[in-house]
């Protein structure tokens, strides 16, 4: 009996678009996807898809397919238990999960770009290729992110830490304790950058204790060091940020 009303909706097809089915598409999303891909969709064991350009493709189309049918030779597993419908129900939601609408924010971005600049943010982010690129580029941050996500990115920077950045601690065989950013790894050697910029190099055989703290980020928490007005105009700059001139 299930499996033909599965298949009856299966022929439904794409463009899940109502709310409901967004709604659905997330909720099969944090039963099958999240574990790999986060509750929010920045990445984990599995990459980012809260982003405007998904490597496999950013079309509804290619979404599903990479869903249905896995990548093979990577830990993308095939979601052989989704029916079609299921599949194309998530694949919406994946691909609303990368477009982030453009949103009337209360602060002001000009104010935000002077903060951004007052702040030394540059000091680690690179937009529209000036700056330094220790944490994440931010030119088209306001596509990839909502102003909620970007307020938690300054106020807590450790709670949603986006793929590929990783803070670890490392105590070496002769007592020495580094911690930063791992910048590379291997099966022999670590390196890493910590706070102040510097990079650091270690043979696997030298560690004594190598320790990934998930939640911890070489970014500052601006908490209490920007008011919140300036709070506001950053959030309101950092949405401006979509990659266009
Ligand atoms: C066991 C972990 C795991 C699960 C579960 C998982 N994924 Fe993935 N997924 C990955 C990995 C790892 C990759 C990267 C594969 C590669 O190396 O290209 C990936 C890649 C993808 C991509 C392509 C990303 C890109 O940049 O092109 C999409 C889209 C995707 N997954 C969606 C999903 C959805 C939707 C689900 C749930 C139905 C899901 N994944 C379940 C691990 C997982
Ligand atoms: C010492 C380096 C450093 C400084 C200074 C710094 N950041 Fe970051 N930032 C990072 C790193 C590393 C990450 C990635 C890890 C994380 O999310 O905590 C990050 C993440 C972010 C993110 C999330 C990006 C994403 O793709 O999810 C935003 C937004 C951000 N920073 C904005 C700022 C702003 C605005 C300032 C200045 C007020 C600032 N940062 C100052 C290093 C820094």
């Amino acid at each position: 009996m299930l499996a033909i009303v599965v298949l009856f909706l299966g022929s439904a097809g794409l463009c899940a678009q109502t709310p409901e089915d967004l709604n659905q598409g997330k909720k099969l999303y944090q039963g099958h996807c999240s574990p790999c891909h986060g509750q929010t969709g920045t990445g984990g064991r599995g990459p980012n898809l809260a982003q405007p350009r998904l490597k496999h493709g950013s079309s509804e189309e290619a979404i599903a397919d990479v869903i249905k049918n896995g990548i093979a030779g990577t830990e993308m597993p095939g979601a052989w238990q989704l029916s079609e419908r299921e599949v194309n129900l998530v694949a919406a939601f994946v691909r609303s999960l990368g477009r982030v609408e453009k949103v009337d924010l209360p602060g002001d971005a000009g104010a935000g770009r002077r903060t951004f600049e007052g702040s030394g943010c540059g000091q680690c982010h690179i937009v529209n290729g000036e700056g330094a690129a220790m944490g994440p580029e931010l030119t088209e941050i306001g596509v990839r992110r909502n102003a909620e996500y970007l307020r938690e990115a300054m106020v807590r920077p450790g709670a949603a830490v986006p793929e590929g950045y990783l803070y670890v601690e490392i105590t070496t065989v002769a007592g020495r304790r580094v911690s930063g950013q791992r910048v590379n790894e291997d099966s022999f050697t670590i390196q890493i950058q910590d706070a102040s910029g510097r990079y650091h190099s270690f043979r696997k055989a030298e560690i004594k204790d190598l320790r990934k703290l998930a939640g911890r980020s070489s970014m500052p928490s601006y908490q209490g060091k920007l008011s919140e007005a300036e709070l506001g105009n950053l959030i309101a700059y950092l949405a401006s940020l979509r990659g266009e001139p």
